[in-house]
């Protein structure tokens, strides 16, 4: 039988990277296996693979298999949360060198990188990845590791994938990329010069807000080995049902993304023409800073826009209030528009504008969503 995994489109190997070739039983949909433990053979070997949950299990393994296809990626360590992944990251980074990252990070990406990492001993340069020229200019061989998140969560910063890693190769440090937004449907970092790829998968590769996990893809070398090890000794690790929610939500992982980033372009050339809003944040309008970039890396904008409203924070409380089809929450990139006001629940020290609402566009129809959100805006000052 022809390889599954070695099929060239993605919506091919959304449906079969991450189910068992085969199984005793023969199993369409794939079994949870939900053993902490496996018995070993009469030699006291553990010739079918498993030992003990923490440092495997199978549902586990095809899912770590089944996105690092997605992503074009040799192999995967899964974790119980996107944040244990980077923490992972970062502290196997951390013994190697200082960490470069993306100065408007997801707000608990910052936190780590402003808190924990250095009550550990790590050194970390905050910089405006956006700019080569200041990347650049902070760059020197004590990088070990330049973390880039693009899009941004929530400003959606654009960075240039392939330009950081030309940088980051010259001063021998590895680049990695948070994924988490645009997903291996509409952006590759690997196939640009990324060495790994991290995601939050409660988001989009859950798809249905119902799991929450994170993943480090990468090469089968000293790195992703690290990570593994940090994973297994400190047990972040995801459990079988959840991994099974993975297993079922990755086959419509390119029909719900590509629905959804579609849905959000028309929102956002929306709500750019509504003398309501300020300033809409999207990198699929040409009015962002980096559109051409993304659109040189992404073939999709994604289904995240952020906006601020002409009102101020009261506009903006005030908006998302009215809305009746978006829910009114955090997170994203399930079935479901949620709509949230961020710098509040990023709390002090957060530098969102207090004006600022982020949209998570789900599979409602894009007309259903603008008409809510016209009226919602309808009340609203103006520009
Ligand atoms: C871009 C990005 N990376 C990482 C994380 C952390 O993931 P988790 O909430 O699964 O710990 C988030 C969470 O929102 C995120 O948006």
């Amino acid at each position: 039988m022809r390889d599954r995994k070695s099929a060239a489109s993605i919506d091919t190997l959304a449906v079969h990277a991450a189910r068992p070739a085969e199984t005793a039983a023969g199993d369409v949909t794939p079994a949870i296996h939900v053993s902490t433990t496996y018995e070993r053979d009469v030699d006291g070997q553990y010739r079918r693979g498993y030992q003990y949950i923490r440092d495997g299990n199978p549902n586990r393994a095809a899912l770590e298999s089944g996105i690092a296809a997605l992503e074009g990626a040799a192999t995967g360590v899964a974790f119980s949360s996107g944040s244990a992944a980077t923490l992972a990251l970062f502290q196997v980074a951390a013994m190697r060198g200082s960490i470069l990252a993306t100065d408007s990070s997801y707000h608990g990406t910052l936190r780590q990188l402003r808190e924990l990492v250095p009550a550990f001993g790590g050194q970390v340069r905050l910089v405006d990845t956006t700019s080569l020229s200041a990347v650049e200019s902070a760059m020197d061989e004590g990088v070990a590791l330049m973390f880039v998140e693009t899009p941004s969560n929530p400003l959606m910063g654009v960075s240039d994938i392939g330009e950081l890693a030309r940088v980051a190769d010259r001063f021998g440090a590895v680049l990695a990329c948070d994924n988490t937004f645009a997903t291996p449907v509409l952006q590759r970092p690997i196939e640009h010069g990324a060495s790994i790829v991290l995601h939050s998968s409660t988001k989009y590769l859950g798809g249905h807000s119902d799991v929450m996990g994170g993943i480090v893809l990468g090469g089968e070398d000293d790195w992703m080995e690290a990570i593994s090890h940090i994973r297994g000794a400190a047990g972040a690790t995801p459990s079988p049902f959840d991994c099974w929610l993975y297993q079922r939500s990755l086959p419509t992982l390119p029909l719900r993304v590509r629905r959804q980033s579609d849905t959000a372009a028309c929102i956002a050339r929306f709500l750019s023409g509504h003398k309501s809003v300020e300033r809409v944040h999207y990198p699929g309008l040409a009015s962002h800073p980096n559109h051409s970039v993304a659109g040189s890396q992404m073939s999709g904008f994604g289904g995240i826009i952020s906006f601020q409203l002409c009102g101020g924070l009261e506009g903006a409380m005030e908006t998302a209030a009215r809305v009746e089809l978006f829910t009114r929450a955090t997170s994203l990139g399930g079935v479901e528009s949620l709509i949230e006001h961020r710098a509040s629940i990023e709390g002090t020290g957060t530098t969102t504008p207090d004006n600022l609402l982020r949209i998570s566009v789900g599979l409602e129809s894009p007309e259903d969503l603008i008409a809510d959100l016209h009226q919602a805006l309808g009340q609203s000052p103006t520009r």
